[in-house]
């Protein structure tokens, strides 16, 4: 671990902070502009010329002055769930989504283990070229039954599922309508699909709904997409009023449940049943295999005429190989789990609740959080939130800091994934040291301040 002195010349921080000002002032002007500034290179097949890059060396730069590692691409030793090894470290760890506790479940593994022992590893080929395997279609039954839609299609990736699906079921006379803090793969479905595109602002249904009134005239059809549970906040959208607003407006309504399924609802199964809302009322149900199902791939629901269209055109699912039948069988496995013992999905909105309030009653700032498996701590600025991560880490707590672009410049955060598996004692430690550590780093933040 680099233990060097958080001190440098103050020229030198000063240079650096500024040029870390200058992009985060760039990158706000670009995102709330649309424009990004133009590179003028004089080698255009020199890839450290691409746009960004030269920041990455700012930060690292930032980063080795302040002692500071790269907090990402961290070796997890074994598996990652309420607890993990990283350096031959044991620690508490929030930063899985096996929101469930499922990975390394002894039932998945032996369904996995029986799945290559049948199937081998691969499916070699997409299901049109190489044919079916009944592992996949157990699978899409299983998750259309939860939903209580007709059918449902898996794909061997979430992001490739939102980018491939929304790039296919609309064109350039269309229009997409998505929440502003939505995930990188439904921006760029967007993109792909050449529709034309709006966001509205976080949660704002009011906006959303005058963005349909004025716009929706002009393009053929129009699809709203939001997420179940937002990754970055841990809050969630008003389900009702969306499905009342998308019938008014005449469009469809999309909801990727990567981090709502297994989370939200009596029972975990998401956010139709948190709202106490009949599936059927949503048009197009995503989801992601790798975080409750503790598999891999994503996987759309709903009505037999969109499966059916999917399945024949979308280039995602035609032209890519099927998911390993070892992955359809763990998710297979999970599902089932999720569906036996709703108890898991009652202790993981347990520790959710009781994250939340504890980290507020002991003056952390969790923004939005709504109590969820996800609560974030918001620190403002990048730096002092990749100190505490490290602090944290140095503490025997694993918990990664968000910054911009991920999150608006001054709302840099730590971001705790809550499991089932986590236990009282564990959330109150890492909250307790979340404070002390927060409470040190904004003083050395003060004195270096004032040194300037
Ligand atoms: C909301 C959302 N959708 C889609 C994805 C992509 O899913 P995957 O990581 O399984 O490809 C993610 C990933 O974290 C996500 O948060």
């Amino acid at each position: 671990m680099n233990k060097k002195s958080p001190h440098l010349a103050n020229e030198t921080r000063e240079r650096l902070l500024r040029r870390v000002e200058a992009i985060q002032d760039a990158a706000s002007v670009e995102s709330s502009t649309g424009f990004a500034a133009q590179h003028n290179s004089s080698d255009s097949t020199d890839f450290s010329t691409l746009p960004g890059y030269e920041d990455l060396r700012v930060y690292r730069a930032l980063g080795q002055k302040y002692g500071l590692e790269n907090p990402y691409f961290r070796t997890h030793e074994g598996r990652a769930g309420a607890h993990t090894n990283i350096a031959g470290q044991s620690l508490l760890n929030f930063s899985s989504y096996d929101y469930l506790g499922l990975n390394g479940h002894p039932e998945i593994i032996a369904a996995a283990k029986e799945a290559v022992d049948r199937y081998g590893i691969s499916a070699s080929a997409s299901r049109h070229v190489a044919g079916e395997r009944p592992i996949h279609l157990a699978l899409e039954r299983a998750l259309a039954e939860h939903y209580g839609v007709a059918e449902s299609l898996v794909f061997v990736s979430g992001y490739a599922t939102n980018l491939g699906v929304i790039g296919q079921l609309l064109g350039p006379k269309d229009l997409v309508i998505c929440d502003s803090l939505s995930h990188n793969s439904i921006v760029m479905g967007g993109v792909l699909s050449g529709a034309a595109r709006r966001s509205f602002p976080h949660n704002d249904l009011d906006s959303l709904d005058h963005m349909l009134a004025s716009a929706r005239g002009h393009f053929q059809r129009a699809l709203i997409v939001v997420e179940g549970l937002y990754s970055m906040d841990g809050d969630y959208p008003d389900l009702p009023r969306l499905i009342e607003i998308k019938n008014r407006h005449n469009a469809w309504l999309m909801v990727d449940e990567a981090h709502a399924l297994g989370v939200l609802g009596q029972r975990g199964y998401g956010t139709a049943e948190h709202f106490g809302v009949d599936p059927r009322q949503v048009d197009i149900w995503m989801g992601t295999l790798s975080k409750t199902l503790a598999g891999c791939g994503g996987y759309i629901a709903g009505s037999h005429e969109l499966v059916e269209y999917l399945k024949l055109t979308a280039g995602v699912f035609v032209y890519s190989v099927a998911m390993p039948p070892v992955i359809a069988a763990s998710a297979l496995k999970a599902l089932e789990i999720l569906h036996r013992e709703p108890e898991r999905a009652a202790k993981l909105r347990h520790n959710g609740t009781v994250f939340r309030s504890w980290a507020t009653e002991s003056g952390l700032d969790t923004g939005n959080g709504a109590g969820t498996a996800i609560c974030p701590v918001i620190v403002a600025d990048s730096l002092p939130t990749v100190m505490l991560s490290q602090r944290l880490l140095e503490r025997g707590i694993n918990v990664q800091p968000v910054m911009h672009p991920a999150v608006p410049a001054k709302a840099a955060r730590l971001r705790f994934f809550l499991t089932a598996t986590h236990t009282d004692a564990e959330i109150a430690t890492a909250i307790r040291t979340t404070v002390e550590e927060l409470q040190n780093i904004r003083g050395k933040m003060r004195t270096l301040t004032a040194q300037a």
